[in-house]
């Protein structure tokens, strides 16, 4: 059988780039259901894009890699389709779209959208192996306990990175490429809480509050969750996507407000006052708790010295932290790293050295931060690759 284009991965890209890419279009995907990430996300509500989407929300080699394809398919585009199917949504924080109902409408909408657009796809189907014929590819797959080989003219890699395998998540598109010689950067998990060897952050766990995190790169002012194993949240979410393993990151727990300041004029007007107390008006009471203790602060904020309000103030605006870790691929959201852009035609997603051979979404070493940008990704790049073919 020829099929004029196989995508492999019915997800984000995959789908969109079927419904652009029309008919003589085969998606396959070994999974029971397309789009499962796109069911699970956003709590179930989908964050499907960022009203601020633009290339400097995105990490790459080349960060200039995303630019057109962003450009082609924005997040306007996307957002008309889904008023085209009447699918509510709204705007949660920080140009965040989510669904007002479930996310499940947009895995129907793509699944529409492709069929209507005259392209089939095959669920519980996976590949045994690829390679390179004189009409473009051959690609041998197993489905309902059969062998079967079909040949394409292009081939789309779309199957995502490696994060949560438990998911079905699987390197196939490193794989396809090593094959064929094309570059590929570090993998690494992004979107992802820290750890921490030790319980030190145990009797927080659950205790939530806006936060600045920074490192040597970047900072990032959002929500910061305490958990047994050590942080998460958007703002540790956000950076851990910027750290490397061995570096420190630096807390500051009260951003919007100054410390030293607010407690030298509460030292003045009401020095009878506990500085535990104190405290616990500017930060939840169990890191108030926990911090007196860490810092052993004790007394009355009349007993303070104006260096023991700096020693105070510095640990909480410039808390000096190194993760032993992250939570890996298990619960990350997203691979950072794959496959090198430089391989790639940044307007249509094809490979330079093989004719025929797109690759789109996560796979490509194009990683969105926190809030819509990795699925406006997939959207962008699937849209690419499916109008040039
Ligand atoms: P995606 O992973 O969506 O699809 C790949 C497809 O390929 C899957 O259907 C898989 O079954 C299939 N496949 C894999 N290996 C295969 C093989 N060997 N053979 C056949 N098929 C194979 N982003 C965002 O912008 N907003 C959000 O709200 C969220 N929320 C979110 C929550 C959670 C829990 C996770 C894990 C991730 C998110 N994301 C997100 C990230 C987002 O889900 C992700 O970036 C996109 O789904 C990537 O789209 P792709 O199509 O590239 O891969």
């Amino acid at each position: 059988m020829l099929y004029q284009t196989l995508i492999l991965g019915a997800g984000a890209a995959g789908m969109m780039c079927a419904r652009f890419a029309g008919p003589g279009t085969l998606v396959i995907d070994h999974a029971r259901a397309p789009g499962e990430k796109i069911r699970i996300s956003g709590g179930g509500r989908c964050n499907f894009t960022n009203m601020y989407a633009e290339a400097k929300n995105f990490i790459s080699a080349n960060p200039h890699f995303c630019k057109s394809a962003l450009a082609r398919f924005s997040q306007w585009d996307f957002v008309a389709l889904m008023d085209q199917h009447g699918i509510a949504w709204h705007e949660k924080t920080l140009g965040q779209l989510f669904c007002d109902g479930s996310a499940k409408q947009v895995v129907a909408m793509l699944v529409q959208e492709l069929q209507n657009a005259g392209a089939e796809l095959w669920l519980e189907t996976s590949v045994t192996s690829v390679s390179r014929v004189e009409q473009g590819f051959s690609v041998t797959m197993a489905r309902a306990g059969k062998t079967q080989v079909l040949t394409c003219r292009n081939l789309v890699l779309a199957t995502g990175g490696k994060s949560i395998p438990k998911m079905g998540a699987t390197g196939l598109a490193y794989d396809i490429a090593r094959q064929f010689n094309l570059p590929l950067t570090e993998t690494r998990p992004g979107l992802v809480p820290f750890t921490f060897s030790d319980d030190r952050f145990k009797p927080l766990a659950g205790v939530a509050l806006p936060a600045r995190l920074s490192n040597a790169r970047t900072t990032f002012d959002e929500a910061l969750l305490f958990t047994h194993r050590g942080l998460s949240g958007p703002s540790v979410l956000q950076l851990s996507s910027y750290w490397h393993e061995g570096e420190v990151i630096t807390v500051n727990l009260i951003p919007e407000l100054p410390l030293y300041d607010l407690l030298r004029d509460q030292r003045q007007a009401e020095g009878r006052r506990d500085l535990t107390t104190e405290l616990a008006r500017l930060l939840p009471t169990r890191l108030a708790d926990y911090l007196s203790t860490d810092l052993r602060l004790k007394g009355r904020l009349a007993d303070q010295s104006d260096a023991a309000l700096q020693d105070l103030c510095a640990q909480v605006s410039n808390w000096q932290l190194t993760p032993s870790g992250t939570e890996g691929y298990r619960t990350a959201e997203v691979t950072l790293g794959g496959l090198d852009t430089d391989a790639l035609s940044s307007k249509t997603m094809e490979s330079k050295s093989v004719p025929g051979l797109y690759a789109i979404g996560e796979c490509v070493d194009v990683t969105g931060w926190l809030g819509g940008f990795n699925f406006q990704w997939a959207w962008s790049s699937g849209h690419a690759a499916g109008r040039a073919i």
